[in-house]
């Protein structure tokens, strides 16, 4: 794990990016592995700049979101269908043709689960993931105790996730109670993760996920099993780090080769 640590939110989004479009530069058709929620969204607006300005080119990558929920209408503006449409697709100038959520209206969910993880394998796998982390610890809708072995599924949400996304509804009823999410293992399958997380409220699941234990309490903590995970946080995230200091003099004295930002 690369944990980069940095004095505020607009910092995170912008490195994450540098990160993000460093994959695209090196291979515009480049799979990326598509969050939403608060976490991502300085990331999409910093790519978003730099689209509107000519400097990066995102119409021949292809994109599979993280999750979504099940039985929310496609239109419903907080579908993640929409909102990976809305915050995603059209300012990054991606083909909508190439970009999948995962189908949390089919009859059969299970079977479009299953249907989604051989898309991204058949797709060559994603280049690179972009995750935020829930504050139980969860990534994607995997909360705690998922298997690390888990695929695309069907998951309950937890009573603490619903409360957390109720923001994004008109009543805290109408926050769905099942969703479709990218497993641990699926996550874990991707080539490079980039995850990011910001603000005090995210310190302990942060602190959980890189010096932890690899527990399936905590979920994100699986990605210490990945060889090329990159966590960008903000010193408020960063709070609960024990060996914060070890990881801001690694950031500090990178060799020039291994630099991106
Ligand atoms: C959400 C999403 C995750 C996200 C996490 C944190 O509900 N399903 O992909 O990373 O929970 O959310 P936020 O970034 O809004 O804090």
């Amino acid at each position: 794990m690369e944990i980069i640590v940095l004095p505020d939110a607009a910092e995170v989004g912008r490195v994450a990016a540098l990160k993000i479009a460093q994959v695209v530069e090196r291979r515009p058709e480049a799979v990326l592995g598509l969050a939403t929620g608060s976490s991502p969204t300085d990331i999409y607006a910093s790519l978003a700049r730099r689209v509107a300005a000519g400097e990066l080119d995102f119409s021949r990558a292809s994109g599979f979101a993280l999750d979504e929920y099940v039985g929310i209408p496609l239109e419903h503006p907080e579908s993640y269908a929409s909102v990976i449409r809305r915050d995603v697709v059209e300012p990054l100038g991606m083909d909508p043709a190439r970009v999948r959520v995962p189908d949390g209206r089919a009859a059969d969910v299970e079977a479009a689960a299953e249907e989604y993880d051989a898309a991204i394998a058949a797709a060559g796998g994603i280049d690179v993931q972009i995750l935020g982390i829930g504050a139980n610890g969860h990534i994607g809708f995997n909360e705690p105790t998922s298997s690390f072995a888990s695929r695309t599924r069907i998951k309950t949400l937890a009573p603490q996730t619903r409360a957390d996304n109720a923001r994004f509804f008109d009543d805290p009823d109408q926050v769905p109670t099942h969703c479709l999410t990218q497993g641990l293992g699926t996550i874990l399958d991707a080539h490079e993760v980039v995850l990011v997380a910001q603000g005090e409220r995210k310190a302990a699941a942060v602190a959980g996920m890189v010096e932890g234990p690899l527990s399936a309490m905590c979920p994100g903590s699986a990605l210490q099993l990945h060889r090329h995970a990159t966590i960008v946080v903000d010193e408020a995230a960063a709070s609960r780090l024990t060996l914060v200091d070890y990881y801001r003099h690694t950031y500090e004295n990178k060799p020039a080769w291994q630099r991106f930002a």
